[in-house]
């Protein structure tokens, strides 16, 4: 099979946005003078937004969020950047990525660029004289935005952080599409079997798994909902899905797909529910949604019928399947790609735009977590537009004169 000749070719040009801000910042390079650290699941898209920072004249230091997710072609390809280095190698153990994020924050950056609150949660623990200097940051992950808050409550946050993940730009499209094609993309890759005519059990009916939720039934899953939230279980059987408990989904699914950011979502009364063969996998953030400890404590033995697949051996002759060992699965599997890159080509440029923010316009912020002003939102969806040649409205003076009545017009509302 043939090997591209630049690992990046094929995400560059697919995330035009970012293309365009390479363009844009490309010979003014408003962002020299300050390092950048980057923690994300480094692959093709990241490789691209790594390089439009130091493109807009970035020093930048990057390091995974997950051990599991280093492409080491992507890391090759930006090695022969001046002003980029890397963090990161393909295969680390759960040490040396520890390690690796520490040996990055020990480089002093100015602002952080970050995946899950790993990075900025590091630098305030064990490196407090950098967060001292750190001007500000970005979060791209729903889970990062929990740990953040829990900072922000406990008034520990150093410097300001943008909440990426928060933006319209963000969850509309990058949880809720980029999460819910990639993770069923990836489920059938690893299990080259059908997702057309199964009972599906999506755990947590959020951005994430509502995405994934409703692209399963329109590739012909029976889709079950587990919810916490009682709203959100109404909207997930307003929009057509079977709503139950996990003791009861537990029986009832085939494969099984949590996406809550929560921990023990899928135990030990669910295991031992479950059918013969059932397919456990996760799309949240951290590796704890499915309490493996329980089910290997279960399991006689664990076997591997396939790459990517543990199967867990049940006393009673049942076999568990769990892909990705509860890992991301849309991101490490052994075919994963991680998300579209026409999604995170929107969540890239938030991020973009958060370091830009502060660095360059420099908002007067005191530390605390903030909400990505809605003007550079507003302005990435309207160039990520313009990239794809699709048009809008413009209101009209009497439109947005019309918008600003309170009064009742004498011609009436
Ligand atoms: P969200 O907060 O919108 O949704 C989570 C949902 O799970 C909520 O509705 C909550 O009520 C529900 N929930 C909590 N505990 C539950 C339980 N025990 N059983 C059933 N439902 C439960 O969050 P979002 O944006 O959907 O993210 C979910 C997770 O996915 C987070 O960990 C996030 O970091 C991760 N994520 C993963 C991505 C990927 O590439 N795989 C991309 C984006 C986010």
């Amino acid at each position: 099979m043939s090997t591209p000749d630049d690992p990046l070719v094929w995400a560059r040009d697919h995330t035009p946005v970012l293309e365009s801000f390479q363009e844009e910042y490309g010979e003014s390079k408003p962002l020299s003078g300050y390092t950048i650290a980057f923690a994300s699941h480094l692959e093709t898209k990241t490789g691209v937004t790594i390089e439009t920072l130091n493109a807009a004249g970035a020093e930048v230091l990057f390091a995974p969020s997950n051990p599991q997710s280093t492409h080491g072609d992507v890391v090759q390809a930006l090695d022969e950047y001046d002003g980029i280095t890397a963090f990161a190698w393909e295969g680390m153990s759960d040490e040396e990525w520890e390690n690796a994020q520490h040996d990055l924050l020990e480089h002093e950056p100015d602002f952080i660029l970050d995946d899950g609150c790993e990075l900025i949660a590091k630098v305030h623990a064990d490196h407090p004289d950098v967060a001292a200097n750190v001007i500000g940051g970005g979060e791209q992950t729903t889970a990062g935005i929990r740990r953040l808050e829990a900072m922000e409550d406990q008034d520990v946050l150093e410097f300001p952080v943008y909440g990426v993940n928060d933006t319209p730009m963000k969850h509309f499209f990058d949880n809720v599409h980029g999460t819910g094609e990639s993770s069923l993309t990836n489920i059938a890759i690893t299990t080259n079997s059908l997702i057309s005519g199964r009972d599906v059990v999506v755990c947590g009916y959020g951005y994430c798994g509502r995405g994934i939720a409703r692209k399963a039934r329109g590739m012909g899953a029976k889709t079950i909902v587990t919810e916490v939230d009682p709203r959100k279980a109404l909207e997930a059987h307003m929009d057509g899905h079977r709503v139950m408990d996990m003791d009861e989904a537990a029986e009832e699914g085939e494969l099984f797909i949590s996406s809550t950011g929560n921990r023990e979502v899928i135990r030990e009364r669910h295991f031992e529910r479950m059918p013969d063969g059932a397919i456990l996998s996760n799309a949240g953030h951290f590796d704890v949604e499915i309490d493996l400890d329980a089910l290997g404590e279960m399991a006689t033995e664990t076997t591997t019928p396939k790459e990517g697949v543990t199967r867990y051996h049940m006393p009673d002759g049942r076999a568990l399947n769990v892909l990705a060992e509860g890992r991301l699965v849309n991101l490490t599997g052994p075919y994963s790609q991680g998300h579209p890159a026409e999604v995170m080509d929107s969540t890239f440029a938030m991020m973009f735009m958060a370091a830009y923010d502060m660095l360059v316009d420099g908002p007067d912020l005191e530390p605390g977590l903030y909400n990505i002003p809605d003007r550079l939102d507003r302005a990435v969806a309207a160039r990520k537009l313009e990239t794809l040649g699709i048009s809008t409205e413009t209101m009209t003076e009497s439109q947005e004169a019309y918008y600003d009545e309170w009064e009742r017009p004498e011609d009436g509302f």
